[in-house]
Order: structure tokens, then C-alpha cells, then sequence
């Protein structure tokens, strides 16, 4: 479904990705990790263009998509959340989802528009916040906001990054449920930054590791748990023993 080949991606004097290569399968939940500033971010942005590379392709559903402009890449079907929400401050929880459904995904019914983004609101479990301003939720609630909107594209690949950031450990347990049921409920791919590592193993079937721009590994997270690279540079020893 997915491939990057060779992704290079410089910001100034920082090489923020260099010649990253990998791809992904229809259907798999691929996990991205990888210490602070190693390019995890950067990628998503390169793959869903909001940052065009320096070197190298992108290739999504047999069609060479490096370079081209964000709105595009949704149209095509990858959607990305951000690391740092950002949703529409001013705008209640269904008009920030609604935007989505309407300029992302086309539909041109109102009422319909309002229902597919109600639908989504209570599928991420905001309804009691739905016509709440995005301004007033919770970082945990944000978050969910974040989910809706980039399901509000109807995507076949969603990028998700670091969704658990900043949640308490319930909060971090039902979104992995929700993970679970966005797997269940949309036939979509998706590729998730974590930093909370036990969320990721216990959710990916495999996993890529960055460090420094660079990919030093990949397998299933079994194999990255053993993985004395992967150790040294991000996972350390008490996650390695435990
Ligand atoms: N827009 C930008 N302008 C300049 N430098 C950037 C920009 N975006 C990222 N960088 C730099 O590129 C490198 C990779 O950053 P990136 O945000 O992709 O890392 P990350 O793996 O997502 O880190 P984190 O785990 O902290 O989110 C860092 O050195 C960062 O400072
Ligand atoms: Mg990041």
C-alpha cells in the first residue's frame, strides 16, 4: 500500500531523515518509534505533504505521490493526526469534525455532513462534548478530536502520532480500545508514533525504529525488544528486562 524509498529531508543544517526506506502492507498496524528529534514526525509530514523530501519517493497505492500538496494526499486517502493538536479552537467538537467530512471527504449535504461527523464524535466518545468549543476539552479529549477529524476523510491510511502522549494510564487503555476499534470497525492501514512503549508492543505487529534520521531496525516488537541497537539507543535497559 505504502512505500517510501530512500526518503531524505533537511531542515537547514539538520538532516532530519536520511535515505529512510520501508513499506507497509494493507491492513497491518505498523508502529514508528524512535528517541526525541529522530524524524518520526518529519516522516508522517513527508508521506501525508506537508513537507515535500529532498531525495527520495513515495509511493502510495501504485501511484508516485512525493511532493504533492497535503489536500491531495487526503483526497487520495492518508490521513495524518498532529503531535501537537490542532484542532479549530473556535469551533465545537461536530464543526471541527464536519470540516472534514465536507471538505476532505466531499460530501455536500449538509445534514448528511452533520451526521457522518455526529457518527464519528460518538464513534471516539465525545458525544457528551459535541457541541462543546474544541478550546474547552481535556488533552485526552483533544486527542480523540484529532482521531475524528482525520477519520472524517474516510482514510485507508491513517498516521497517527503519539495519540497516547500526556494520557494517564486509563486514558492510555481505552485508547488503545479504540484503536482496536477503528481496526474493526474501517478497513484502514495505519502507521502510529509511540513513545508509550507497552501501548505500542501490545497494539503493532511490527515495528520500525529511527535514530538520528536513520532506520537501524525493524521487526516485530518481540524482535525490537531484543534488539541490542535498538537498546542502546532508545529502549534501555529496564524496558529490555521488563
Ligand atoms: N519544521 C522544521 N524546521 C526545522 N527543523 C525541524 C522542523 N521539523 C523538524 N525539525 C528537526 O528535524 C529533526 C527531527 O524532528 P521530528 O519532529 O521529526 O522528530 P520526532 O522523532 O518526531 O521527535 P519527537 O519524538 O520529539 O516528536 C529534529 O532535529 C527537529 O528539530
Ligand atoms: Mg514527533
Amino acid at each position: 500500500m505504502l512505500q517510501a524509498i530512500n526518503i531524505t529531508r533537511r531542515f537547514g543544517g539538520v538532516t532530519a531523515l536520511r535515505n529512510v526506506s520501508f513499506s507497509v502492507d494493507t491492513g497491518e498496524l505498523v508502529g514508528l518509534i524512535g528517541p526525541n528529534g529522530s524524524g518520526k514526525s518529519t516522516l508522517f509530514s513527508v508521506i501525508s505533504g506537508f513537507h515535500a523530501p529532498d531525495e527520495g519517493t513515495v509511493i502510495f497505492e501504485g501511484r508516485n505521490i512525493t511532493g504533492f500538496p497535503s489536500h491531495r494526499v487526503a483526497r487520495l486517502g492518508i490521513a495524518r493526526t498532529f503531535q501537537i493538536v490542532r484542532p479549530f479552537s473556535g469551533m465545537t467538537v461536530v464543526e471541527n469534525v464536519r470540516v472534514g467530512v465536507i471538505y476532505g471527504c466531499g460530501e455536500r449535504n449538509i445534514a448528511a455532513a452533520n451526521r457522518r461527523a455526529r457518527e464519528l464524535v460518538e464513534f471516539v466518545g465525545l458525544e457528551q462534548r459535541a457541541d462543546t468549543h474544541a478550546r474547552h476539552l481535556t488533552l485526552a479529549e483533544k486527542k480523540r478530536l484529532e482521531i475524528a477529524r482525520a477519520l472524517s476523510i474516510q482514510p485507508r491510511l491513517l498516521l497517527l502520532d503519539e495519540v497516547f502522549a500526556g494520557l494517564n494510564p486509563v486514558e492510555v487503555r481505552s485508547a488503545i480500545d479504540l484503536i482496536a476499534r477503528i481496526r474493526s470497525q474501517y478497513e484502514v492501514t495505519i502507521i502510529m508514533v509511540e513513545h508509550v512503549l507497552k501501548a505500542l508492543m501490545e497494539t503493532c505487529e511490527r515495528v520500525i525504529v529511527l535514530s538520528s534520521g536513520e532506520k537501524i531496525a525493524e521487526g516485530t516488537p518481540a524482535e525490537i525488544a531484543a534488539d541490542p541497537h535498538v537498546i542502546s539507543v532508545y529502549l534501555g535497559k529496564t524496558y529490555a528486562a521488563g
